[in-house]
């Protein structure tokens, strides 16, 4: 076993051991392995005990593997071993990780996970058994991968009150945005090859629908407001209808498209959601490409801030996670109470909300005098001569507005909505 020995003070915490234990071997629970395992004398350093891996749950074997003796195919001994005080979920999927994410709690060992589906599905009632039991329920990782950003919320910025969120928080949908950007590509080509290179799921319905985002962002907003924000109740848009034919109209408006998760916080309530949207030049978010996340947030006091890096992968992820490991030892004794309720945030009226939307019109439908007759004056009407279409950029309206006059003009191929 590897022990820290900086000086005389952290040779007498590394008779402290805490024993941990992993559920999943995947992706990212083996680089969890490999961050505590290489990383060993700086996390004693900063966990000021000795963090040791004593079980490792998988269906699987892995012979030959550095941690083939630590690897375990029932959950029953970690949960029932007082040694172990922290337990890291890495399982991904709603279940079994939300059972045993509630027994470890029930008995008393912390939990550090990635998993966004259990914390979006169960924050608040996990967070209570924590609370219950003396323990923490730690989730940096199902945010934004490897880039701090939930505790960016719960410790960072609690002097100041959060106005606003947007961020780019899924990788694969913002790698397939810029690729048909740079490329000119089609949607289905580019997912394709995404698949290949194995940065897109097999199903990629999650990502490419938006409700991986739509999760985040819910995470994010409910630690901001304290309450809950069920994804579900979210407007969400997905990438599926985004074309190359998006792009040129997009470029020629001087405007990038990124799938934004976002969240406005007044007194009224929260507007929340993901979408697509047309981002001028100068917007933060608009240089975040490839597989990169980005969250950029407004407060009172501090006015913007962001934080940006690697959204998902082993490493980067893994580190999230053992920055919780981190945590919970070092708060062993009095854990983290984290600030969400299991009461309903207030929602405002979404179709209240008002902005511009570009829309891409078949010509022979939809005719310019249409535009003038549906829309009244528009901000930009971009003639493209390759094809028998056009698009046109409407003026400020509310969602309700644009919903109503999109459900009756002929001819609209899609839609985008400007600026985030
Ligand atoms: N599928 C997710 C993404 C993984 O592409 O961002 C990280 O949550």
């Amino acid at each position: 076993m590897l022990r820290c020995g900086v000086d005389i003070y952290y040779e007498k915490i590394e008779e402290n051991i805490m024993k941990a234990a992993i559920l999943g071997y995947g992706t990212v629970g083996s680089g969890v392995a490999e961050v505590l395992t290489a990383n060993s004398e700086l996390i004693c350093r900063n966990a000021h005990e000795t963090v040791e891996i004593k079980y490792i749950l998988d269906l699987r074997d892995f012979p030959g593997d550095v941690h083939e003796d630590k690897i375990i195919h029932d959950f029953e001994t970690i949960v029932n071993d007082p040694e172990i005080g922290i337990v890291c979920e890495t399982m991904g999927g709603d279940n079994p990780a939300y059972t045993f994410t509630k027994r470890c709690l029930e008995a008393g060992k912390s939990v550090c996970t990635s998993n966004k589906e259990v914390v979006a599905n169960h924050g608040p009632e996990l967070i209570q058994i924590a609370r219950e039991n003396n323990c923490g329920y730690y989730f940096e990782a199902s945010v934004g991968g490897g880039i701090p950003i939930i505790r960016v919320i719960n410790d960072c910025l609690t002097t100041d009150r959060i106005l606003s969120l947007a961020g780019i928080l899924n990788g694969t949908t913002n790698y397939i945005l810029t690729k048909m950007a740079k490329e000119g590509a089609d949607f289905e080509a580019v997912l394709k090859q995404a698949q290949e290179l194995g940065y897109a799921e097999k199903n990629p319905e999650a990502d490419v629908e938006g409700h991986d985002a739509c999760r985040k962002i819910a995470i994010l907003a409910s630690l901001v407001t304290g309450k809950n924000v069920d994804f579900k109740s979210l407007n969400c848009t997905g990438i599926t209808k985004i074309s190359s034919r998006d792009f040129m109209y997009a470029k020629k408006l001087g405007r990038s498209i990124k799938l934004l998760a976002t969240a406005d916080f007044s007194k009224d309530g929260l507007i929340a959601g993901v979408s697509p949207y047309m981002l001028p030049a100068e917007h933060p978010l608009n240089g975040i490409d490839g597989v990169f996340n980005a969250v950029f947030v407004h407060s009172e006091m501090l006015d913007d801030t962001m934080y940006y890096g690697r959204g998902a992968g082993k490493l980067p992820t893994a580190t999230a996670v053992v920055s919780d490991v981190v945590c919970a030892t070092k708060l062993a004794k009095c854990p983290e109470s984290i600030n969400w309720e299991a009461d309903d945030a207030k929602l405002a009226d979404f179709g209240q909300v008002e902005r511009q939307f570009f829309v891409r019109v078949k010509e022979s439908d939809g005719s310019e005098s249409n535009v003038k007759a549906f829309f009244g004056d528009v901000d930009h009407l971009v003639i493209d001569g390759v094809n028998d279409e056009f698009g046109f950029v409407t003026s400020k309206m509310t969602e309700a507005k644009f919903e109503e006059l999109r459900a009756k003009m002929p001819g609209i191929l899609n839609f985008v909505r400007l600026d985030g």
